[in-house]
């Protein structure tokens, strides 16, 4: 079998994602190995002085940490709530229903605020991410759990809690609470499930994203699809 290195396509996408930011930008930036690349790119940019004046807010901690390395000033929502442009990545790009599925690396939430929160928005995925079956990752208060998953199966969602790798136990989000993957029927993933999962209570947030914007697909032939949703 031909080795297929997503690393590269991760790469490329993150790189033409820089073309996206002009001087003087509050920029949103997502989490997740994709944007990584992003991170460091828009980092050595900044060193090299080929752009300037950029402040970003950061999606999770994970980020947070990131940008300091790379030293991107950081800035929050209070002190910027108006944002130029987001980059962020994605688990699945279903175009056909404008849908995006987000939240794999658990910062769903938070990534969902500074995504509708932007002007423009920058998507940046391998071509691993067309198309893709994933499970729809939804955000939980502790204390609404039970009922919470109760409602899920009642809705055909199949919800399974999300385990830590790193501790016994659950994922606990960079909110303090509990990550859900629920496994819905791909027929049942449309624009309004977004709305109906948010209406139970104690979801506090779901990884269906309704948005307009971008995808900058990184292919394994070296080049770059856009797709614009
Ligand atoms: C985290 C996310 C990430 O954007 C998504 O999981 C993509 O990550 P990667 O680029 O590592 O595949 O939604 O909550």
């Amino acid at each position: 079998m031909t080795h297929v290195d997503y690393e590269k396509m991760k790469i490329i996408a993150a790189r033409k994602a820089l073309e996206y930011v002009k001087d003087g930008y509050v920029l949103g930036i997502g989490s997740g190995s994709t944007v990584k690349y992003f991170i460091e790119f828009l980092g050595d940019a900044l060193k090299k002085g080929l752009l300037k004046d950029i402040i970003g807010i950061p999606s999770s901690i994970d980020s947070r940490i990131l940008m300091s390395k790379y030293g991107i000033p950081i800035t929050d929502l209070y002190e910027n709530p108006e944002i130029d442009l987001t980059v962020d990545g994605a688990d699945s790009i279903l175009s056909d229903k404008g849908v995006i599925i987000k939240g794999l690396g658990g910062a769903f939430t938070r990534e969902k605020i500074i995504n509708y929160a932007a002007k423009k928005r920058i998507i940046i995925v391998d071509e691993r991410k067309l198309n893709r079956e994933v499970p729809v990752p939804i955000e939980v208060l502790p204390f609404s759990l039970g009922y919470v998953i109760k409602t899920l199966d009642k809705m055909g969602g199949k919800p399974i809690l999300r385990e830590s790798s790193g501790k016994v136990g659950p994922c606990i989000s960079d909110n303090g609470n509990i990550i859900l993957d629920a496994y819905f029927d791909i027929d049942q993933i449309t624009p309004t499930l977004e709305i109906e999962l948010n209406k139970i209570p104690g979801v506090l947030e779901n990884g269906v994203f309704v948005m307009r914007c971008e995808v900058i697909v990184g292919l394994s032939s070296n080049e770059i699809k856009i797709l614009r949703i």
